[in-house]
């Protein structure tokens, strides 16, 4: 005899007779740099997903381990393991959303800039397997320097021939995350209750934290909303000097990562009115990719809500981020172009 569950998440269904025997767990997310510390602790988040139908971990190194642990969890995502090159093609067939925490972390007086050399070639090979066996797949890149990484991927797949820029998405939530949080507490408020978009870039102060339109209002004083900021962009900093050598934002980047890829699907799914922060190809101002609030449909990228109205301290703000953000966007796009 087979167990049957009592109430499994497709007899619930059942009783709605609008998604009458429609599987709710029908996408299949890799997991690429799944062994690390970012990689392990986002795999478990994902493994609880009703969406996720096939958890697909691939690292170079230790996904075996990471797989077989995850596989004993009493939820219904099947996890499979992929390690090394060799299995890149099986890690990412029939993928629909890849995420991507692959490569080195910073260490205490690194920039994620400096992260630049190793990174780069990691995401532009993975990004060729991504063109090669799931062209169609949504790709979150979480290696750093973002800033830099979401134009290799583009450039990757334009070269394939199989870019949509609706598809590759920067992960920034983390910064909005931090925001909220800091938000939240500085407000006095529940951290549920506060929503803070964050644009521009992902490094230093290409991070522009719109403070100004946080919900509910953060009416503080200036130099308050001065300190917060500076905060927000020195946020990950803050957690590389805490570790002391031993890596970067793990947990909380797998939390936000978790919330991200939980947005994509949704939209994937066809939910309505998904809005998330992230960094992709745009036109809202004159840079090639910048972070800002999307709304996300089936395709990806549906709507680009506008910036808004600044204040004094966020436009001064944005007018410094532009040179730097400018040069590494095309720092990226010539690693492909030139060679490294
Ligand atoms: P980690 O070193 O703990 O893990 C990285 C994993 O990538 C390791 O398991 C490693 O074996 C694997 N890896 C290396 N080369 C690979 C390849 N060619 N293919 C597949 N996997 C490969 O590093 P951690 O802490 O997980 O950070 C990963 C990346 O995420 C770093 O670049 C870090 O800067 C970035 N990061 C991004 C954030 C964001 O907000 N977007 C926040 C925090 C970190």
């Amino acid at each position: 005899a087979h167990f049957v569950p009592a109430a499994s998440a497709s007899s619930v269904l059942e009783l709605d007779p609008c998604s009458a025997g429609t599987d709710p767990a029908r996408f299949k997310v890799a997991v690429l740099g799944a062994a690390g510390g970012i990689g392990q602790p986002l795999a478990l988040l994902l493994k609880s997903h009703p969406l996720i139908k096939e958890l697909s971990l691939y690292d170079v190194v230790g996904t075996e381990g990471v797989g077989a642990d995850l596989s004993h969890i009493d939820t219904d995502a099947v996890v499979t393991s992929h390690v090394g090159a060799d299995s890149l093609s099986a890690a990412l067939y029939g993928s629909h959303l890849v995420i991507i925490p692959a490569g080195v972390p910073r260490k205490p007086g690194m920039t994620r800039d400096d992260l630049f050399n190793i990174n780069a070639g990691i995401v532009k090979t993975l990004a060729e397997g991504i063109a090669k066996f799931c062209p169609t797949a949504w790709v979150n890149i979480i290696s750093n320097p973002v800033n830099s990484t979401v134009p290799i991927a583009a450039e990757v797949f334009k070269r394939a021939g199989t870019y949509d820029p609706r598809r590759l998405l920067g992960v920034t939530k983390l910064d909005v995350v931090r925001a909220n949080a800091f938000v939240a507490q500085a407000l006095g408020r529940p951290a549920a209750d506060v929503s803070v978009p964050v644009v521009g870039g992902h490094a230093g102060i290409t991070i522009l934290p719109l403070l100004s339109q946080a919900q509910p209002r953060a009416n503080l004083p200036a130099a308050q909303l001065q300190a917060l900021t500076e905060r927000i962009q020195d946020a990950g900093t803050e957690v590389v000097k805490a570790k002391a050598g031993k890596g970067s934002a793990t947990l909380s980047m797998a939390y936000a990562a978790a919330k991200f890829a939980e947005s994509c699907l949704s939209a994937m799914a066809g939910r309505a009115g998904v809005v998330e922060c992230a960094y992709v190809e745009s036109h809202l101002t004159d840079l090639a990719f910048f972070a800002s609030q999307l709304r996300l449909g089936p395709d990806g990228v549906q709507d680009f809500l506008p910036l808004g109205v600044l204040s004094d301290l966020e436009a001064s703000n944005f007018s410094k981020l532009k040179t730097e953000l400018q040069s590494s966007i095309q720092k990226g796009i010539d690693f492909v172009q030139k060679g490294p």
